[in-house]
């Protein structure tokens, strides 16, 4: 079965093909195409815009890439929430436009599952994993548990990505700037105090943006901030991992979404997950970050195991939260 899922949950659209091979996930191509804001944070219906303005050769070339016709796809899906509403509503109407005009059936899949599903379709070995879905908007920790993908632990403010991306915008290091902290990061040598904030099993990171900038009108090295700012947030998201990972006894841990990245993170993840003799997964970055293949591989799940979506369903939701699917394709 070839599936095509179109991706458009924030200012990424992408648009991939995937084809079932023996319950694995091959990626036949994955095109993306991110909106840059020209100056501050993003604006959804710019952003909306942006991916109507691409989404059609998004199409022929994912299509083209794949080596395959248009007439060979047997399903169609895309990712209905949780996001920005026009982002979502341009990436839902593709979709549906698409699968009537194909004659194919159409499924809108819910954006974080697809983050966790991808790495269990593509990175051998990983079966029951903890996810530590770390992106822009989202941070979340989530694990399967009786039926359902369940969010164990997530932030209460901004996610970890918007927290250094807006720590570099005051900075001017340009967007997104995860990357450049980064960079930063490894040249530090002093950590410097910063607030370790963890709620329960929950994440807070607008305090810790505050202190850290207010190093920097200090007049503290930026090295040496960036690197606090890593050190701290990354040590709070892998305390809250391991809890997770504790709590539900999974011998698994899988990273996603594009701060997955980052080296440190990866490093405190994996040492954390060898401490306890766990595995530890990560996917490959064009599957980590917002991408239409994992829409379609979920898509494909779904469908395999019966669901079907009718066109009047398929309604985006904003607010699409992780423990609202039934999970009906795992046992
Ligand atoms: P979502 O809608 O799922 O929240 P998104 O569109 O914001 O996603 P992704 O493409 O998954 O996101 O990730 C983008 C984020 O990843 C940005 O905030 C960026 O700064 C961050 N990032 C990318 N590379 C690194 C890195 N090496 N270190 C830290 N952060 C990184
Ligand atoms: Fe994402």
């Amino acid at each position: 079965m070839i599936c095509l899922g179109i991706e458009g949950t924030a200012h990424s659209i992408g648009v991939g093909v995937i084809k079932n091979v023996k319950g694995a996930c091959q990626v036949l191509s994955n095109r993306i195409k991110t909106y840059q804001p020209e100056k501050g944070g993003i604006h959804p219906r710019e952003a909306a815009n942006h991916h109507a303005l691409h989404i059609a050769s998004l199409l022929s070339d994912s299509v083209q890439a794949a080596g395959v016709d248009f007439a060979e796809i047997d399903l169609v899906s895309f990712s209905q929430g949780p996001g920005l509403g026009p982002c979502l509503r341009t990436a839902a109407t593709a979709a549906r436009a698409l699968a009537l005009s194909l004659e194919k059936p159409l499924i809108g899949v819910n954006h974080c599952v697809a983050h966790l599903e991808i790495g269990r379709g593509t990175v051998k070995g990983c079966k029951d994993p903890v996810l530590l879905y770390v992106s822009g908007a989202n941070t979340q920790v989530i694990a399967f548990a009786e039926g359902k993908y369940r969010v164990f632990g997530e932030t209460l403010d901004v996610g970890i990505g918007n927290c250094l991306d807006k720590f570099g915008r005051e900075l001017g290091l340009g967007f997104p700037c995860g990357p450049k902290i980064e960079e930063f990061a490894a040249k530090g040598t002093e950590y410097l105090a910063l607030p370790y904030s963890i709620k329960g099993m929950d994440l807070a990171f607008s305090g810790i943006l505050t202190a850290a900038e207010a190093y920097v009108q200090q007049g503290k090295r930026l090295e040496d901030v960036c690197y606090s700012l890593q050190e701290t947030t990354f040590a709070m998201l892998t305390e809250v991992t391991e809890r997770a990972m504790a709590h539900t006894e999974k011998q698994e841990v899988l990273l996603g979404g594009g701060v997955a990245s980052n080296k440190r993170l990866r490093e405190m993840v994996q040492t954390m997950a060898k401490d306890r003799g766990a595995r530890f997964f990560v996917p490959s970055r064009d599957v980590c970050v917002d991408n239409g293949a994992m829409i379609a591989w979920l898509g494909f799940l779904m469908y395999q195991s019966g669901v079907r979506m009718k066109l009047e369903d398929s309604l985006i939701n904003q607010r699409f939260r992780t423990d609202m699917v039934e999970v009906c394709w795992r046992d």
